[in-house]
């Protein structure tokens, strides 16, 4: 399903046209469809069948209260990676024993009320962290539900800044050294051993590396086994790519078979996909302010910004450029940039379009890693942003202002 279709010579969502939307609420704008929310987090959910599972969307993708509250209604358990994440779970309705914690650099006061809340599980990323945690339930007289994450050193083919289960990188602890530190938690008085998790990249196309991974995983949970450590759930990450160009990601229905297959018996599955269900169900609008052709290059400067949508300037994304309602006329090449003061400013480069001032134009794809990553770089206002319910729109974050930019801020006395 697109949620973002052309019809009567303008682009809509769901049941209205986007123009509409840029006029009544501004430019520059995230605007979200609840239909394909809730299509794509089904299709993972539905495509586990009767196989004991839960799906923790990975609230770093989109944070908003709305999309989670969304995802809550439908029973969606969490991946959060901070105490901030878990307040917003929270004050959203989510469930918290359904809440998985995962994150290199937990800090006492997130484990100490993550314990509180009573979450499902932390995704324990180091030794010393597993120590601190075992302390910091203990203070609370509590046991800490735990899985390791392992990294099982496979290749996850996508973009450097975002593989993760390198030896390489930071995340989880090397599968080789993984049976001595259960061994280590089996015997720390307030640490339960609940499972086994494993996250290696995002924006993955293929199903390989998943298994791969998954392979590795799966001789893990025998050795812990002879080793006495039972395993009562696998916690498998996130990580599935989507479209963005002309990419064939597989479906989540395809992917879900796929790691089943490695899965003995009905041992529970966790996943914890993030972009696969926001990414397509948003898109960032913008406005043409200035048109400048040059003898070497066309620059449209538009209203927004790296600040509202970094992915470009930070992984050289494309992301696919469309206007909202097309002209009629001749296309010519532009850089769409905007008004931050950096050569790195663009949300694309050299995309064929028929420009005028004024054109309003639609970054697809803007649901995951958009807003969440915007920051207030050159003192930019964050946009606001709409969730788009049938032939409704409601403002769920309004627009910043300056106001609420300074309010932290005072002056020496
Ligand atoms: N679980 C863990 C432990 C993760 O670190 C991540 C993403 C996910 C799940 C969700 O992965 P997804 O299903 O969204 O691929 N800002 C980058 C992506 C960073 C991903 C970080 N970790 C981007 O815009 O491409």
């Amino acid at each position: 399903m697109d949620p973002f279709q052309y019809r009567d010579g303008q682009l809509y969502a769901e049941e209205l046209p986007l123009s509409d939307l840029a006029e009544r609420f501004g430019t520059p704008l995230y605007v979200y469809s609840r239909a394909m929310l809730e299509t794509q987090y089904r299709a993972f959910d539905d495509a586990f069948g009767g196989h004991p599972h839960q799906v923790c969307y990975a609230v770093k993708a989109n944070a908003n209260l709305a999309v989670l509250n969304v995802l809550a209604r439908l029973g969606a358990g969490f991946d959060i990676v901070s105490g901030g994440e878990l307040e917003r779970v929270l004050r959203a309705g989510g469930d918290p024993s359904r809440i998985v914690f995962s994150g290199v650099g937990k800090t006492a006061d997130e484990m100490e009320a993550a314990l509180k809340a009573g979450i499902h599980c932390f995704n324990v990323e180091s030794a010393a962290e597993l120590e601190l945690l075992n302390l910091v339930a203990g203070e609370q007289s509590m046991v800490a539900p735990i899985s390791i994450r392992v990294n099982p050193d496979v290749d996850a083919q996508t973009h450097p800044y975002i593989s993760t289960g390198l030896k390489d990188n930071k995340f989880g602890v090397d599968i080789n050294d993984a049976p001595a530190l259960y061994q280590r938690a089996a015997d720390l008085p307030h640490i339960e051993i609940l499972g086994v998790d494993c996250h290696i990249g995002s924006q993955l196309t293929s199903l390989g590396p998943f298994e791969d991974a998954l392979g590795r995983v799966m001789a893990l949970v025998d050795k812990l086994t002879l080793q006495g450590i039972a395993i009562r759930h696998l916690d498998l990450g996130g990580g599935l790519g989507v479209r963005y160009r002309e990419e064939q990601p597989p479906t989540p229905a395809e992917y879900v078979a796929t790691l089943l297959k490695y899965v003995p018996g009905d041992l529970p599955v966790h996943i914890e996909p993030g972009r696969s269900i926001v990414a397509n169900a948003g898109v960032f609008l913008t406005r043409v302010l200035y048109l400048k052709p040059t003898a070497h290059k066309n620059f449209a400067i538009v209203d927004g910004a790296m600040n509202d949508l970094i992915r470009p300037s930070l992984y050289s994304a494309w992301q696919d450029i469309v206007p909202l309602i097309p002209h009629d006329a001749d296309c010519r090449h532009w850089d769409i940039v905007g008004p931050v003061c950096e050569t790195g400013d663009f949300l694309g480069k050299d995309r064929a379009l028929a420009l005028e001032t004024g054109d309003l134009l639609a970054v697809r794809s803007a649901g995951a890693y958009g807003f969440a990553m915007a920051s207030n770089y050159n003192s930019r206002n964050r946009p606001a942003e709409i969730m788009v319910d049938g032939d409704q729109a409601f403002i769920v974050r309004q627009r910043e202002t300056i106001e609420d930019q300074l309010q932290q801020e005072s002056l020496l006395p």
